[in-house]
């Protein structure tokens, strides 16, 4: 499968606008996390793939801890670091293979939807525990192939459904993937988050075409699906959220 590369589109001008995620989905997150994960235990993060840092300051801030927010798009990290003010918060461009910190000083590690962009993921578990203190936890938010009949745009994007089920890890690839790796599985939770508040919304985000998927495919096949998106969501009468599944994994260094 192809790499998918940040640093070629432009999707960092558009992503935290079309991949907001409202206050209580971030809320829902992060106490979903703590749940499981004890605030006193946690004083070092890093956010593996940070992306514009969408994450980070939620994550400093929630646990009261020191975030590293790394990631090898120059471009993504440009938008978080001029978007993200905090002396909780310091990010560096690298890859989740070759992570520039110190042997066991960190507690947790933090994935969100990134654990399908690491090409080298063999390098990269390694590396996560290298970086993780004994029993430091790591946190993997994704889509599963297991989740895709959730997401209403695929259905009027095909050929991004296709890229999805080639490029996602199924949810059993990615438990036995961590515990070949030594990773201890404490919890798998399915979270059930508000994407969009009404289908205004859900249209609105979807045509900036922010997401990975719908940057790969042809601008015609976009067109084409965004065409028949938009009459479906002009037929919706509910004015009620929009909800999609994603799949939380917590492990633990054994
Ligand atoms: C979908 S974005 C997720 C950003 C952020 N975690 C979030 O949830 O908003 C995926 C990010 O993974 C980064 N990424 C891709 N390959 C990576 C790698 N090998 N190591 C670390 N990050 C990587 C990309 O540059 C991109 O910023």
């Amino acid at each position: 499968m192809k790499k998918f590369d940040y640093n070629r589109t432009d999707i960092h001008i558009r992503y935290d606008q079309a991949r907001r995620l409202p206050e209580k989905t971030m809320q829902l997150w992060l106490e979903s996390i703590s749940q499981h994960i004890p605030k006193d235990e946690v004083k070092t993060i890093i956010d593996v793939g940070c992306g514009t840092g969408r994450f980070s300051k939620a994550l400093a801030d929630h646990f009261s801890a020191k975030v590293y927010g790394i990631d090898p798009s120059y471009k993504m990290l440009k938008k978080a670091k001029s978007s993200i003010l905090s002396p909780l918060v310091d990010f560096i461009q690298c890859q989740a293979a070759n992570i520039p910190l110190c042997d066991k000083r960190t507690d947790m590690l933090f994935l969100s939807q990134v654990f399908h962009h690491i090409h080298n993921k063999d390098n990269a578990a390694l590396e996560f525990k290298r970086v993780l203190k004994r029993d430091g936890f790591l946190c993997i938010r994704n889509s599963t192939t297991d989740s895709l009949d959730c997401y209403i745009y695929l259905r009027f994007f095909p050929s991004a459904r296709k890229i999805d089920l080639a490029k996602l890890p199924s949810r059993r690839e990615l438990k036995n993937f961590l515990h070949g790796h030594g990773f201890k599985l404490c919890t798998h939770t399915i979270v059930h988050q508000v994407f969009a508040d009404n289908f205004d919304e859900y249209l609105r985000k979807i045509s900036m075409r922010a997401l990975s998927d719908l940057d790969a495919i042809t601008d015609e096949e976009f067109q084409e699906g965004l065409t028949r998106l938009k009459k479906y969501c002009q037929e919706q009468k509910s004015q009620e959220p929009i909800f999609e599944d994603l799949d939380l994994f917590i492990f633990r260094l054994t």
